[in-house]
């Protein structure tokens, strides 16, 4: 019973929260199609928990980073992040499922849309959201390219959850240098830029 046991480690080690997030993903997650609006209620719900949350805010000790909540070596992910002031990410997808919702603050979210030609080309703006608490948005590949962070003067930056369909750091992904126009794949192990102003290795 070797495996039972591990389970009831796992779930002695778990905090009810995540186990209530976990079990109400679990059927939406295992879809041929993960159904991803039922997956970001799941998540909003916990991102509203900020009784809760407040232990994995104060990991961060009030600066940028981020922290990994559930973190097992097969399927969902969760993290609680938090990027600088006036600070996006780079352009990039993940090569999985993601759900994100916001903590506190205001998260911008910007989808692109994949242009038909290499992968090289920098995709196209198509949709601008600003995330305010418990607000969320999910992207399923391919169409999944985007950035996220905070604006300059568009509210405080934002503490956000992520939650992703497996270790992306663990699949092929891209991405982009909006300001040099360059694109790169991402291999396995390496986490790309946090940050748009982080320059792509070699320049
Ligand atoms: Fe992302």
């Amino acid at each position: 019973m070797r495996g039972a046991t591990a389970g009831a480690t796992v779930a002695v080690m778990t905090d009810e929260p995540i186990r209530t997030l976990l079990e109400r993903i679990a059927a939406p997650a295992s879809a041929s199609r993960p159904d991803l609006e039922a997956i970001a209620t799941a998540l909003a719900a916990l991102a509203a928990d900020r009784d809760y949350l407040e232990r994995w805010i104060e990991r961060l000790e009030g600066r940028p980073g981020s922290v990994a909540i559930h973190a097992p070596a097969h399927g969902p992910r969760l993290q609680l992040v938090h990027r600088p002031e006036g600070e996006m990410s780079a352009v990039h997808d993940h090569g999985t499922w993601i759900a994100i919702a916001t903590v506190t603050g205001i998260e911008t979210h910007r989808r692109y849309r994949r242009l038909t030609g290499p992968a090289s080309e920098i995709p196209k703006l198509a949709e601008v959201r600003d995330l305010g608490p418990a607000a969320s948005a999910t992207l399923l590949p391919p169409d999944d390219v985007h950035d996220h962070g905070h604006l300059v003067g568009n509210g405080p930056p934002a503490h956000i959850l992520v939650l992703a369909g497996a270790d992306q750091t663990q699949l092929i992904r891209n991405e982009w240098d909006l300001a040099t126009g360059r694109h790169r794949v991402l291999g396995p192990g390496d986490s790309g830029r946090w940050i748009a102003s982080q320059p792509m290795p070699g320049d």
